[in-house]
């Protein structure tokens, strides 16, 4: 076997699948779940907000060092303006009353998406979470809201251009790396497992370029639903997937050994 396929797999972690480091949800189903409870949507979406404590909660037990959680996407302006305007009421208040425990258990909150739609109140709340816990080093908690895929590979694109005009950058230089430096999560590993509640098969514009290799778990529960026990069952199938990385079985295992 030549050196060339002793290296480390890309990513900096083995190939065989244990605990993800980083961890991308879309919590999806959260009105079918009311719904088929007779009870109006925004219950579904206060019942997800359980869900979420409880999902954090695991990542903090497990050590799970980035968790990213998709909460609004840049399409879900499209809702009835009552929808939305309690999705941003509810977004405000759990800020509010989730902070304090999340910095105690030195969680490190940040919102990725495009904020400048949000009111100037709940701007300032977003502002002041991440300062109180800036320095904070045990799980990283993205929230994606008002974030979309090509949202995030617009901007890096525009950012990078900008550069090129003022010279700081040749455009012959703008290449992958470039462009993962400016792009949302660009400090972090980039995700390793996927999960999306709701029985819908698709990636509805979350982290497009971030999630090039990472594995796909889907599940009929509804975002409410999703416990522990479901959660721990999206990562013990993690943890029997074998991660290629374009390159065949076989020199994976070898790599292995
Ligand atoms: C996900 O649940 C939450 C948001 C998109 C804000 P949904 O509200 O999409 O729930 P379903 O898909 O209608 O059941
Ligand atoms: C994706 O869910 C966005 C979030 C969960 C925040 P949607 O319910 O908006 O996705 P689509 O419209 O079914 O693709
Ligand atoms: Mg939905």
């Amino acid at each position: 076997m030549s050196a060339e396929y002793s290296s480390p797999l890309p990513g900096g972690h083995d190939s065989v699948a244990t605990l993800p480091r980083h961890v991308a949800i879309i919590m999806d189903g959260n009105g079918r779940w009311a719904t088929r409870r007779r009870s109006p949507r925004f219950a579904g979406h206060r019942a997800g907000v359980n869900a979420v404590r409880e999902v954090v909660q695991v990542c903090v037990e497990k050590r799970i060092e980035v968790l990213t959680l998709f909460a609004f996407s840049s399409e879900n302006w499209r809702r009835p303006a009552e929808e939305v305007g309690l999705l941003m009421n509810l977004f405000m208040s759990a800020l509010q009353s989730e902070m304090r425990k999340l910095h105690e258990n030195d969680i490190r909150l940040r919102v990725i998406g495009e904020r400048s739609a949000f009111s100037a109140e709940l701007q300032t709340r977003i502002e002041q979470a991440e300062r109180l816990m800036a320095a904070n080093s045990g799980l990283n908690l993205f929230i994606a809201a008002n974030y979309g895929g090509r949202w995030d590979i617009t901007r890096a694109a525009r950012t990078l251009a900008k550069k090129a005009v003022l010279g700081e950058l040749a455009a012959d230089d703008i290449d992958e790396h470039a462009l993962a430096q400016e792009i949302a999560l660009d400090a972090m590993p980039e995700p390793d497992l996927f999960i999306r509640t709701g029985g819908e098969k698709r990636i509805s514009n979350f982290l497009l370029w971030q999630l090039a290799y990472t594995e796909l778990f889907f599940t009929d529960a509804l975002w409410p639903d999703f416990d522990r026990q479901a959660f721990e069952g999206a990562l013990t199938s993690y943890a029997t997937r074998q991660r290629r990385y374009g390159r065949t079985g076989e020199q994976v295992a070898t790599a292995e050994r």
